[in-house]
């Protein structure tokens, strides 16, 4: 467990505060909403930060695990369904060490769209 993301983490929470509350309101009943993304704040990838970086740990260009590498846009939107499946079984990222507020993001970006 890496001390420093977990620093790091707590400050893109707050970023994401606002956001996580207002999609966690849509569907307060799951853990992993599914999100209406006709109203949903739809985070783009230039912006999701700290949450894709705990995919990229893993993930990251050249060394992606399992061919997955999610650390340009054009890569990430190759797998953004794929991600979707993944973080909603709780596959991703492994042992759910992602606090809920960038797992939620990254959710929320793969399932609407994956904007750029
Ligand atoms: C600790 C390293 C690690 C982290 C962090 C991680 N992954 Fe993975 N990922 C893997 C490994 C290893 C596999 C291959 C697993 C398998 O085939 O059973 C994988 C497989 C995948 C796959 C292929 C489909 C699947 O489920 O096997 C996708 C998509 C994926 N990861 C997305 C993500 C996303 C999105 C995140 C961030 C929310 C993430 N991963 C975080 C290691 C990681």
């Amino acid at each position: 467990m890496n001390r420093e993301g977990f620093a790091i983490g707590a400050v893109a929470s707050l970023t994401f505060a606002a956001f996580v509350a207002f999609v966690e309101g849509c569907d307060p009943g799951e853990s992993v909403p599914t999100i209406d993304c006709s109203t949903a704040a739809v985070p783009r990838y230039s912006e999701l930060g700290e949450a894709l970086s705990y995919c990229t740990r893993c993930h990251g260009a050249g060394r992606g695990d399992a061919g997955v590498a999610l650390a340009t846009y054009d890569d990430a939107v190759s797998v953004a369904d794929e991600s979707v499946d993944a973080i909603a079984d709780g596959s991703m990222p492994p042992r759910g060490a992602m606090p809920e507020a960038q797992r939620q993001a990254f959710y929320t970006w793969a399932q609407c769209g994956a904007p750029e």
